[in-house]
C-alpha cells in the first residue's frame, strides 16, 4: 500500500485533473487545491471528487500565508505545481497578475517547502514557451532540447522562466529536490476552450449539429506547435519525481505541425474543408509570436524510460470524437 501524499495545485486544470487521477490510481492521498471562485469550476475532477483518497483544498498561490499554512499543515511527499494564469494571449492584457501567480506565486512554494517541509519533492510547471524564438539546429533540423537558451516572447513566458531559474537556485543553495519539466503544448478533451485546439474541436462539434453558426475566428494560424497528449504527459511528471536525483526535462513528441495541419486534419476528420469555415482575424494575433517549437525528448525517454502512447492523429481524433459526442 502507498502512503505517500501529494500536493497537485491547478487540480481544476486540464492537467491537474488527469495528474491527481493517476495519482489516486497509484494509491496516493492527494490533496487538489484549487482556487475559490464563485461558480463551480470543479467539473474535470467531478468523477473523483468522493474518492476516499482525494480532499479538495482552496489555495491561492499569491496569498503567501495560506501557501505557508498550508505546506506546513501537509508537509507531503510531492507537491506538483501546475497552478498558473496558463494563456499566452491573456499574459499580454494582465502581465502583472501573470508574473505574481507563475513567478511570485512559485518562490511562494519554494520558500514554505525550505522553512517547512524540506522533505518535500517539488515539480514545478515550465513550459517549451520559455524558448519563445530560440532554437538549436542538429542534422539541419530545427528543435530544442534541455540546453538551448532560453529567449521568451511573452509575458508569461517571462514569468514562467524566472520560476525555472528559481528552482535552479533553491535546488543549488538550499539542496533541495526540485524540479522543472519543460513540457510542450499538451491538449486532451479537457483542454481549456480558448487555446486553440480546443476551440478548433469544439466548434467542429457545434457545425456539425447547426451548419448556419458564423465562421470561427482565428488569429496566426501559420506557427508550428509540438503537439502531446495531456494524459502522457502527467506520466512525465510523475516520473520526474521518481528519479534519483532531480533534474530538468524536456517532454515533448517530437514532431511539429502548423496550426493549419491541425485545422485541416480536425475538418478532414468530419468531411469537411476547413477553408470554408475559418476566417482569420487581425485582432487575434498576438503582439509577439512564438513561430516554431519542436521538441527533442530523448533525454527523457532515456533516463525516465518515458513513452508517449498517443500520435498526432490520435491526439486530433479523440479530440474531434470526445467534442462531438458531447455536443
Ligand atoms: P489550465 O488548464 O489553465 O489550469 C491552470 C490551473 O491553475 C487551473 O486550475 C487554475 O484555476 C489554476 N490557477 C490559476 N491561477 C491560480 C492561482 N492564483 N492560485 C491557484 N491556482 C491557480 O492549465 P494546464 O494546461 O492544465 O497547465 C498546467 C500547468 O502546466 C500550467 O502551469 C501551465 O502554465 C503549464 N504548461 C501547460 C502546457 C500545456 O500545453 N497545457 C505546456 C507547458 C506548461 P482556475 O480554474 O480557477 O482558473
Ligand atoms: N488561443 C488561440 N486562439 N491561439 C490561436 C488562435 C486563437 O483563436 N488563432 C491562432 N492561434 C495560435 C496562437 O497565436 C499560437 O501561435 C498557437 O495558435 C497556439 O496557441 P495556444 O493554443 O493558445 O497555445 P500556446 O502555444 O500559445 O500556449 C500553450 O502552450 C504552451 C507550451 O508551449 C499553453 O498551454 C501554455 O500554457 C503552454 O506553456
Amino acid at each position: 500500500m502507498n502512503t505517500k501524499t501529494a500536493l497537485v495545485t491547478g487540480v481544476t486544470g486540464q492537467d491537474g485533473s488527469y495528474l491527481a487521477e493517476l495519482l489516486l490510481g497509484l494509491d496516493y492521498k492527494v490533496v487538489g487545491l484549487y482556487r475559490r471562485s464563485s461558480t463551480q469550476n470543479t467539473h474535470r475532477i467531478s468523477h473523483y471528487l468522493h474518492h476516499k483518497n482525494f480532499t479538495l483544498t482552496e489555495l491561492d498561490l499569491t496569498d503567501p500565508s495560506g501557501v505557508l499554512s498550508t505546506i506546513e499543515h501537509y508537509r507531503p511527499d510531492e507537491l506538483y505545481n501546475l497552478g498558473a494564469q496558463s494563456h499566452v494571449g491573456t499574459s499580454f492584457s494582465q502581465p502583472t497578475t501573470t508574473f505574481e501567480i507563475d513567478a511570485v506565486g512559485v518562490i511562494n512554494v519554494l520558500e514554505a517547502i525550505r522553512h517547512y517541509s524540506p522533505k518535500t519533492k517539488f515539480y514545478q510547471a515550465g513550459t517549451s514557451e520559455m524558448f519563445g524564438r530560440n532554437y538549436t539546429i542538429k542534422n539541419g533540423e530545427k528543435y530544442q532540447d534541455e540546453n538551448t537558451p532560453m529567449l521568451p516572447q511573452s509575458p508569461y513566458g517571462v514569468a514562467k522562466l524566472a520560476s525555472y531559474h528559481m528552482v535552479q537556485i533553491y535546488r543549488q543553495a538550499y539542496g533541495l529536490y526540485c524540479c522543472c519539466g519543460i513540457l510542450f503544448n499538451h491538449e486532451s478533451p479537457r483542454r481549456g476552450e480558448n487555446f486553440v485546439t480546443r476551440k478548433i474541436t469544439k466548434y467542429i462539434a457545434n457545425l456539425l449539429k447547426d451548419k448556419t453558426i458564423d465562421k470561427l475566428k482565428l488569429g496566426n494560424i501559420s506557427s508550428y506547435r509540438d503537439w502531446g497528449h495531456a494524459q502522457d504527459y502527467v506520466k512525465a511528471m510523475y516520473l520526474m519525481l521518481q528519479n534519483d536525483q532531480p533534474k530538468d526535462y524536456v517532454i515533448a513528441t517530437g514532431e511539429t505541425h502548423s496550426v493549419q495541419d491541425f485545422l485541416d486534419k480536425a475538418f478532414k476528420s468530419v468531411q469537411l474543408d476547413y477553408n470554408n469555415h475559418v476566417e482569420i482575424d487581425s485582432t487575434l494575433f498576438r503582439p509577439a509570436e512564438v513561430d516554431y517549437l519542436k521538441g527533442d525528448p530523448s533525454l527523457a525517454k532515456l533516463e525516465l524510460k518515458w513513452n508517449p502512447e498517443y500520435s498526432f492523429n490520435d491526439l486530433v481524433k479523440n479530440m474531434v470524437d470526445s467534442d462531438c459526442a458531447n455536443a
